[in-house]
Order: C-alpha cells, then structure tokens, then sequence
C-alpha cells in the first residue's frame, strides 16, 4: 500500500500528465455536484470573511443545529467534521476494532484508515455477476466476527445504491452481531430515499455524511457523524476543536437551508444520469454498472487508452486500476453538466 491513498481530483497531478495548466481541465475523476455550489453558500463566505480574524466555534454549534434541523435528527448526537475523512480516522481512532469488514471495491480511505488503528481487515469481494452490488445477507454473515463493519450507499467506486430496507436489515444485524456499522452516505443527498438518516436508529449505528459532494465545496472540507448517544462522550474526548473553520460553518448553515437547490440537483441528475449512462454504454461499448449518485462508473478493455486519450484532450476521468477488487479495465466518470458530458462524448469518438 502506498503510503497515501490515491483519490481523483488531484487537479495539480492531473495537470501536470496532462501538461496543461490545470484551469484548462475537464476533470469527471471527482464527483461533484455539476450546479456548483449554492448561491447563498457563495455569498455566506464572503459575508464572514472579516470572521476571520476569531477563533471559530470549536464544536461549530451552529451548523450542528442546521444539520439537525435539516435532517431532522437529534443535535446532541451529531459532530461536525473538516470533511467527513476526518470523521473516518476519529471513527477508527476511538473505536480502536479488532477486525473491520471492508468491501472491495470500497472508498480508499478506510483501509489507511483502519491500519493506522492497527486493525486486521476482513474484505468482502462484490462480485461482477452480481453487478459489483454489495448483497445484504452476505455483508451481515461477515460481519458475525467483526468488530467494526464500514458500508458505503450508494457505494464508492459502484454507484450501487442498497434500498433503505436492506440497509435498515444490516443495521439490525449489526446490532445482534455487536459489531459497529459504520454507514457512509457521502453521497445519499443525491437518493435520500435510501438514506437511514433521520429514518433508523440504533446504539451501533454510525451515519456519516459528506457535505462536500453535494454541495460542491470540496476545497472548503465539511462532513459529519451522527453517533449513538454511549459513543458521544468518547469521540469528544479524541476529537481535536476547531476542525470546521469559520467559512466552512457558514457556507454550510446557508447551503442545506437551500432547499431549491437540493431539488433542482436532484431533478438533474434524476435526467442526466440514465442519458449519460446510455450514450457511454451505446458509444463506447463499455459495461456501465447499476448507479443511483453523481457518478458512473465503466467496464470496457479500452479504459487504459480512453483514459490516455482523453487526458491528451484536457478531460481527466478517475482511472480504477488501484480500487483493491478493481483491474486496469474500469474507469469512472462523474455526470457533469450536459454540455461538459456532450464534450466528454465527443472527444470519446475522436479515439474510439
Ligand atoms: C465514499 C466516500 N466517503 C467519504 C469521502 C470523503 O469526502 P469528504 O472528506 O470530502 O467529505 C469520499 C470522497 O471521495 C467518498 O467517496
């Protein structure tokens, strides 16, 4: 394992193979809401910069509440995070498991993640004849001798979304099992409809939540956790103050109280997933896997050259080799707007 993760987004990096400046990319490797941030976050920012100049609210209070309110979930069970990476390695620094169930492929994260806290991993495969779908009674039968179980829905690199039912069935089982579950929705405000937040609550459950994604604020870092209440007093005792900065907090209060443009991002992506999704599969011939967020991700032999080929062109999609359970034939594009997934297409014909 290298002694970082390796994410999409590295705009320099990407640049830099490229060799373009990197204001001149088209980058689908991070999956990012295509609206951009929301004009009330913008205009938040800019209001709180003379803030600046004082300490921020080392639990930032105000955006616990806003969370809260917005997910209608209780505020005393929630912590704010500078992303919701930071919340990962709280996660496994307090839990402090024995063995952790990861799936593979999974978000890279975890894996650093729990072998910084020094524990044994246990990898359930997704198998490609089941679409790479993580199946529910086999994720609870792995998790009977583990201590900590991540589950990631929609699944990053997958797209593939577990219904609320089936993840509210390997809550329950977690519970029996006293494994924790840690669930991360980063990108469940793009299908709330599969989301436990606000809907299911148990004493081993960990809902994580970035905010990064769908509000297209990952430079700004923002996440949080809503824990059960046996684990508040301990994830403070190991959390460091301040991680939410005073721009963050504010950008974020106004962001989730938008909620037109939650709708509208949702309305979009509701279109322009199945669309992108059918023109890469009829243009390319690629495989395109089963996805319910902002992203797709492919199968075809040609990944290597497209990938090659597009970033000759500017446009840099997220290259999958390194996804443990993954091979050199996937990529995955994030769903921009359609005038950039029309560009994408195009330059897709000139190697194809
Ligand atoms: C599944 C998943 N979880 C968590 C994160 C971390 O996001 P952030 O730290 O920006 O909230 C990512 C980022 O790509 C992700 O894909």
């Amino acid at each position: 394992m290298s002694a970082t993760t390796p994410h999409g987004g590295n705009l320099r990096q990407l640049a830099a193979q490229a060799g373009r400046p990197a204001e001149e990319l088209l980058d689908f490797s991070a999956s990012i809401n295509p609206l951009g941030m929301p004009p009330a976050a913008r205009r938040a920012i800019i209001d709180h910069i003379d803030r600046l100049g004082h300490y921020p609210d080392p639990l930032a209070g105000e955006l616990v509440t806003a969370i809260a309110e917005a997910y209608r979930v209780n505020s005393e069970l929630l912590l704010a995070g500078n992303g919701s990476t930071e919340l990962i390695y709280l996660a496994l620094r307090v839990l402090k498991p024995r063995q952790v169930l990861l799936t593979a492929p999974g978000f890279g994260e975890y894996e650093r993640a729990a072998r910084l806290a020094g524990a044994e991993i246990k990898w359930l495969r997704l198998s490609k004849k089941n679409e790479l779908r993580i199946d529910p009674a086999a994720f609870i039968a792995a998790m009977a001798d583990c201590d900590l179980a991540l589950l990631c829905n929609p699944n990053n690199p997958t797209g593939h979304a577990l219904s609320r039912p089936e993840v509210a069935a390997i809550a329950e089982a977690a519970k029996t099992h006293r494994c924790y579950l840690l669930l991360d929705e980063a990108f469940a405000d793009f299908c709330p409809e599969v989301s436990l937040l606000g809907h299911f609550y148990n004493t081993h459950l960990l809902i994580l939540r970035s905010l990064t994604k769908f509000f297209a604020l990952p430079g700004l870092r923002l996440g949080f956790l809503l824990l059960p209440r046996s684990l508040r007093r301990a994830f403070l005792a190991h959390k460091e103050p301040w991680s939410v900065n005073t721009l963050a907090e504010a950008a974020a209060v106004a962001a989730l109280a938008d909620e037109e443009f939650a709708q509208r991002s949702r309305r979009f992506m509701a279109e322009e997933r199945p669309w992108l999704a059918g023109e890469l599969a009829r243009r390319t011939g690629a495989r395109v896997y089963p996805a319910a967020a902002n992203y797709l991700l492919l199968e075809t032999p040609q990944a290597q050259e497209l990938l090659t080929g597009l970033l000759q062109q500017g446009i840099a999609l997220r290259d999958c080799s390194n996804f443990r359970g993954l091979n050199a034939n996937f990529l995955r594009t994030a769903i921009r707007s359609r005038q950039e997934n029309q560009r994408l297409l195009a330059a897709l014909a000139t190697i194809l």
